[in-house]
């Protein structure tokens, strides 16, 4: 029966109005389910979304070796390798300067190969081995190449140097140190504000032609 159609009876205007109101309860259903729908949807989507959120905080073991000694972590997924040197491990030799993979402050070795630790996450790190600029030295026997670096003046304000010494070591591993030129190519991820490049350079040509174990 349509809303609007006439009815019989001595009840008419009666089942006039019970008709409307059954559609109007029909359309309201139909409405809600629609309505509700794509709350559901997006209510479901914002917990997934909750989940994904809280798993990146929920910490993690994490077990490596740094400057030698075994390391045992509970570590956010999302923690770089550098924050975890600097933050849980007090390592605040090496430095955080762009925090971007651009500047090289934050050079280590992670199995003896250089890694920008700000790009590197940590929980990737389980069961290698770290050295930071604390580990280079052998007790209070400077390393050659901080020894090269003090005496060829291949800083100014220290703040690169950290990264600059790790990377200049590596890069002689690499065999990369084989000219002037060589160096500045495979030195050119680790930046110097003050530019102290040329002494620098000076430095790694001093341990790499005194054919030190590095
Ligand atoms: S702090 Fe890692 S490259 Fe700049
Ligand atoms: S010594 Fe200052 S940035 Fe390199």
């Amino acid at each position: 029966m349509k809303s609007n159609e006439t009815v019989n009876g001595p009840d008419g205007d009666q089942d006039v109005k019970d008709t409307s109101r059954r559609n109007f309860l029909k359309q309201s259903s139909l409405l809600t389910a629609v309505a509700l729908t794509p709350g559901t949807a997006v209510k479901a989507a914002v917990m997934h979304v909750d989940e994904k959120i809280a798993a990146v905080f929920e910490k993690m073991p994490l077990k490596m070796e740094v400057n030698g000694k075994p390391q045992k972590l509970s570590v956010e997924p999302r923690s770089t390798l550098l924050d975890i040197l600097r933050e849980q491990l007090d390592l605040t030799g090496t430095k955080k300067g762009c925090d971007h993979g651009q500047c090289g402050a934050c050079t280590v070795h992670v199995d003896g190969r250089r890694v920008n630790s700000c790009l590197t996450l940590g929980i990737m790190m389980s069961g290698k081995k770290i050295t930071t600029i604390e580990g280079l030295a052998n007790s209070d026997q400077l390393h050659p190449m901080q020894e090269a670096f003090i005496k060829h003046d291949g800083f100014q304000c220290g703040y690169c140097t950290p990264g600059q010494i790790m990377s200049a070591v590596a890069c002689i591993r690499e065999g990369h140190a084989g000219s002037e030129h060589e160096i500045r190519e495979y030195m050119s991820g680790n930046i110097c504000r003050c530019g102290a490049y040329p002494n620098i350079v000076n430095a790694i040509q001093e341990v790499k032609d005194g054919g030190q174990t590095v």
